[in-house]
């Protein structure tokens, strides 16, 4: 007797115990199982007398149907909870704000640069590039700056580190010109301007063509607002019989008015510099004040965009082509000034501080 009551308290307490349907099948087994505890009481009813085989077994069978509901009400528990633990994992609240992804955008200089090019697609220039490393033959004695003379001074370069030891090479004894344009290619240094890639173009094209030609530069000079020791220019480039400064004063006329979405006012002053005769300085109307005269201009009504000019025989000659009969204009202006006038942003050095706040505005 005694034993099945002992029988009964464990088997319900190890029910009620079971924490997941898997330990509930092992607590059935081990006491209602064919070969568990309550079974094994069945089995030896048969050795007892009569009277006590049909009272004890009696008991015992009631046992066992008490233990088989108490496994499948335990089993209707745990079925439910496990399914509540599921809803509440997977439960989503749409009350919940969402999560913002940041998407990357184009920097300003990138969205202007490609403005730039179609606007000047638009009219037939192709884009052409040329290397950031450049020789002092590119960047300076082919666009008619000589090494001693003072004209060199307006750009401030730096040179890399390998000039030394080339130049002392022996074989590079300068007897012609093709050996100065030798010896002066073993000189290396950051361009300091894109008009290098006019010689570089002309070498490989033989004339009609228009180019335009982005890209870095680098100047040894100090920052602050206007002034970057990098930044971008656009070179152009437009050559053939008949091209004429009438045709510049076009071209950077209309594609003034393109990029800046209104008519602009363009003035030429005659300047200097060495790949062009004549040299042009190109003014545009202030965008600021239209003209009347602000801070942005200084009060003059005009901002100063670009240099340009009739490129030089000189040039024509550096780059193997004949002058004779060949006319051409060029040009170079800063992609960042230009960035700055269009979206008024006041400090050259937001473009390469990456300053998410700053780029996040476009
Ligand atoms: N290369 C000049 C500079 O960096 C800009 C320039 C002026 C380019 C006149 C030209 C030009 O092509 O004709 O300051």
């Amino acid at each position: 007797m005694n034993s099945l009551k002992d029988l009964q308290k464990k088997a319900q307490e190890a029910i009620v115990a079971s924490g997941s349907l898997a330990a509930l099948r092992d607590v059935e087994v081990r006491y209602v199982g064919r070969s568990g505890e309550l079974t094994a009481v069945l089995k030896n009813l048969k050795n007892l007398p009569p009277d006590e085989r049909r009272v004890k077994g009696k008991e015992a069978n009631e046992l066992r149907q008490l233990l088989e509901l108490r496994v499948k009400e335990r089993e209707a528990t745990l079925k439910r909870q496990e399914y509540e633990g599921k809803l509440h994992l997977e439960r989503i609240d749409i009350t919940q704000p969402g999560r913002r992804h940041h998407k990357g955008s184009l920097h300003p200089l990138t969205i202007i640069q490609r403005e730039i090019e179609t606007i000047f697609a638009s009219m037939g220039f192709e884009v052409a590039e040329g290397p950031e490393i450049e020789t002092e033959w590119y960047n300076f004695d082919a666009l008619n700056i000589p090494a001693e003379h003072p004209v060199r001074d307006m750009w401030d370069t730096f040179w890399l580190q390998n000039n030394q030891k080339e130049i002392r090479n022996p074989k590079s004894e300068i007897r012609d010109k093709s050996q100065i344009q030798n010896s002066k290619q073993q000189k290396l240094l950051l361009r300091t301007h894109t008009s290098p890639v006019q010689i570089r173009y002309m070498e490989k094209h033989q004339p009609p063509f228009r180019i335009i030609v982005p890209g870095r530069v680098f100047r040894y000079e100090a920052t602050d607002a206007s002034h970057e020791i990098q930044f971008y220019q656009l070179e152009g480039l437009m050559v053939g019989e008949n091209i004429s400064l009438a045709n510049f004063r076009q071209v950077i006329a209309s594609f003034l008015k393109k990029l800046f979405s209104r008519e602009v006012k363009v003035r030429l002053r005659p300047s200097y510099f060495p790949f062009v005769e004549p040299g042009v300085e190109v003014d545009m109307g202030c965008i600021q004040c239209a003209g009347r005269g602000c801070p942005v201009c200084k009060h003059t009504g005009w901002l100063e965009i670009a240099g340009a000019g009739m490129v030089h025989p000189k040039v024509f000659k550096a780059a193997g082509l004949n002058p004779k009969g060949l006319q051409g204009f060029a040009f170079g202006f800063g992609i960042d000034r230009v960035a700055m006038m269009k979206y008024k942003i006041p400090d050259i050095r937001l473009f390469y501080q990456n300053d998410i706040r700053f780029l996040r505005q476009f």
